[in-house]
């Protein structure tokens, strides 16, 4: 198995995970709607827009964009078993007319060229393995004038300490994410215009908290849960010490990105 192989298939069965359902709540990144709302408010979408939601998850992104800015939604993640998850949870609020989501790999979208009016991705595009590639494939599903909201964590140009390295670092968004002025670099070589940016590290800090009082409740009331999943508590408590020390040293931080399809 090739390390990309492997990395996507440790991200899809850790998001897959009841777990991580229990330590992220409905929203897996930072800002949780909050921040959701305002990269669509940047993005300008208007009712009846097709938008594209990559890496959607849970759901949670796709149901918000359709029930507060009135757009169709196709969501696309390469977790198999999240994606009905994500389906019946849209069919409860009676969207499934304007929200449906699929299996795919962000790196060969199942969509046609020139589809959407807007693609978002929040909290993923830095765990893809081939980051050019994805970006290329933004560019092929955007119609002309279309614009990307790209929401995800960032690191200093100094790199990341060794025990933000790992395989497990990379599955929950740290060890491959990249400065933000690589991320600018990469959607301008796939053909895009950045034309906007802003840092949101507090957010990243506040996810952090609450999943260290997640786990701390988890441990105590759920401990199977974190069993099955393989998730050693005191090893996670201890990796969220540094990921939290990260953040406060300004080696980790969470940005928007705006990019236009010229
Ligand atoms: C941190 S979660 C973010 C989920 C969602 N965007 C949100 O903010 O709630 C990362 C998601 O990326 C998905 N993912 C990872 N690699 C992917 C890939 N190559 N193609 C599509 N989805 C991928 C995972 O399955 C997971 O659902």
């Amino acid at each position: 198995m090739s390390s990309a192989e492997q990395i996507k298939s440790c991200c899809a069965a850790a998001y897959s995970s009841d777990a991580v359902a229990l330590l992220l709540g409905d929203s897996y990144h930072p800002g949780g709607a909050i921040l959701t709302r305002k990269l669509a408010t940047l993005l300008e979408l208007s009712p009846g827009q097709r938008v594209a939601d990559i890496a959607s998850g849970p759901g949670a992104t796709a149901r918000l964009l359709a029930t507060e800015f009135a757009v169709t939604v196709e969501g696309v993640d390469i977790a198999a078993p999240v994606v009905p998850r994500a389906q019946e949870a849209a069919a409860r609020m009676g969207l499934t007319a304007e929200v449906r989501f699929h299996v795919g790999d962000s790196e060969a979208l199942p969509f046609p060229d020139n589809t959407f009016d807007a693609v978002v991705t929040e909290c993923a595009y830095c765990t893809f393995p081939d980051k050019v590639g994805a970006a290329t494939e933004f560019t092929r599903v955007l119609q002309p004038g279309g614009r990307l909201g790209l929401a995800d964590v960032t690191i200093a140009d100094t790199g990341l300490p060794d025990e933000l390295t790992t395989i497990s670092a990379w599955v929950v968004c740290i060890a491959d994410a990249r400065p933000l002025t690589r991320y600018i670099d990469i959607l301008t070589d796939a053909g895009l215009h950045v034309t906007h940016t802003e840092s949101h590290d507090e957010a990243l800090a506040r996810m952090i908290d609450q999943i260290e009082a997640r786990l701390n409740l988890a441990r105590m009331a759920f401990p199977q849960v974190l069993t099955e999943a393989g998730i050693d508590a005191d090893a996670a408590l201890g990796y969220i010490d540094i990921a939290r020390r990260a953040v406060i040293d300004g080696l980790i931080g969470f940005a928007l990105v705006v990019a236009h399809n010229p």
